[in-house]
């Protein structure tokens, strides 16, 4: 799933790098605020932009407006003082169930399109877009369903049966669109459960209480500061193209040994490879080999486990 930027659009090749602006939508949310961060730590100017009203001391700009609004997109484009060269699309609506479905593909696949559509008509030099380990389509199934085979790659066909897995495999088919349109390089990061802190510590709890309730989610998560420094790489790594990259912890969340939990839970799918220990059952080699992206902050050494 990987498509070369037109000739003739060389320009756009350059990553981002120190000194450039970077537009994050949906800055005020969970991993948004932690996007804002990790940019600014490499030397990134940032325009942080929300629907909601929101502070941010390391924004050069906090411009309050809707994705789907294609003059607002373009006003933030401009920038306060000369053009955005990379945007990082967190913008949407995180799960099912928040809003209809109906808005959910609104917000989710139009927010995309005007905001990808914006980026290659002002010339942006790259897009990293928030997708989900859902566009392969367990992770919020209304049945039984499992992988054809572990661990689950970028090529794995999509078996979604609901509107947020299908919002997602639809923003990955535009930011595509957008790079044979545009010769725009778009980066779509497939993340799974992504937390820290409480919010990881709740997860952690959950899923050691009861690993079968988790086999939808193949037992996947990502430290959310590590999913901002894949953000990060997703803008200033050389690369072109259209890219989607599954990026997920390298280990899982649970306390029993991935294998175990595959044979008792998703018995018919076929292992490619061996996945000794507590092995994630997604494949992060794409992660590595583009982005040159390892996780840094592992449940395992930071906190004891939660035993139910
Ligand atoms: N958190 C996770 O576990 C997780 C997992 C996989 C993928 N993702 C994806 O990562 C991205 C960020 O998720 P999050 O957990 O930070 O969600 P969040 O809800 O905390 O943040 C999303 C932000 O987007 C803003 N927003 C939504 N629609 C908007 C619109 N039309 N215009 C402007 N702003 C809008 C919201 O106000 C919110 O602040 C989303 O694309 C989500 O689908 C999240």
């Amino acid at each position: 799933m990987s498509e070369r930027a037109p000739d003739g659009r060389r320009a756009r090749q350059a990553p981002l790098g120190a000194g450039d602006t970077v537009l994050v939508t949906g800055a005020a949310g969970g991993i948004g605020r932690y996007v804002v961060g990790a940019c600014v730590d490499a030397g990134l100017r940032v325009i942080a932009t929300d629907r909601v009203p929101f502070a941010d001391d390391r924004a050069a700009g906090c411009p309050v407006g809707d994705i789907r609004d294609a003059d607002f997109v373009a006003s933030c484009l401009l920038g306060p003082d000369g053009p955005v060269a990379g945007v990082a699309h967190l913008a949407a609506i995180p799960a099912p169930g928040q809003v209809s479905e109906e808005e959910t593909l609104d917000q989710n696949v139009l927010g995309s399109f005007v905001v990808l559509q914006q980026a290659g008509r002002h010339g942006v030099r790259r897009v990293v877009l928030a997708s989900s380990v859902s566009a392969f389509g367990l992770a919020w199934a209304d049945r039984d369903l499992s992988p054809r085979y572990v661990p689950v790659d970028e090529d794995h066909p999509t078996m979604a049966v609901d509107c947020y897995g299908l919002s997602k495999v639809l923003a990955e088919e535009v930011a595509a669109f957008s790079t044979r349109r545009w010769g725009l390089p778009t980066v779509c990061l497939r993340f799974p459960f992504v937390g820290t802190g409480d919010r990881l510590t709740g997860q952690l709890a959950r899923v050691h209480e009861d690993p079968g309730g988790h086999r939808r989610d193949l037992w996947a998560w990502l430290d959310t500061r590590d999913a901002a420094r894949a953000v990060r790489a997703g803008l200033t790594e050389p690369l072109s193209g259209h890219h989607v990259i599954s990026v997920s912890a390298d280990d899982t969340s649970a306390l029993q040994p991935t294998e175990e939990l595959l044979r008792a839970h998703h018995p018919d799918s076929r292992l490619t490879r061996r996945l000794p220990a507590h092995s994630a059952a997604f494949d992060n080699t794409r992660a590595r080999e583009i982005l040159g992206f390892r996780p840094h902050h592992p449940w395992r050494d930071e906190r004891p486990p939660h035993t139910g």
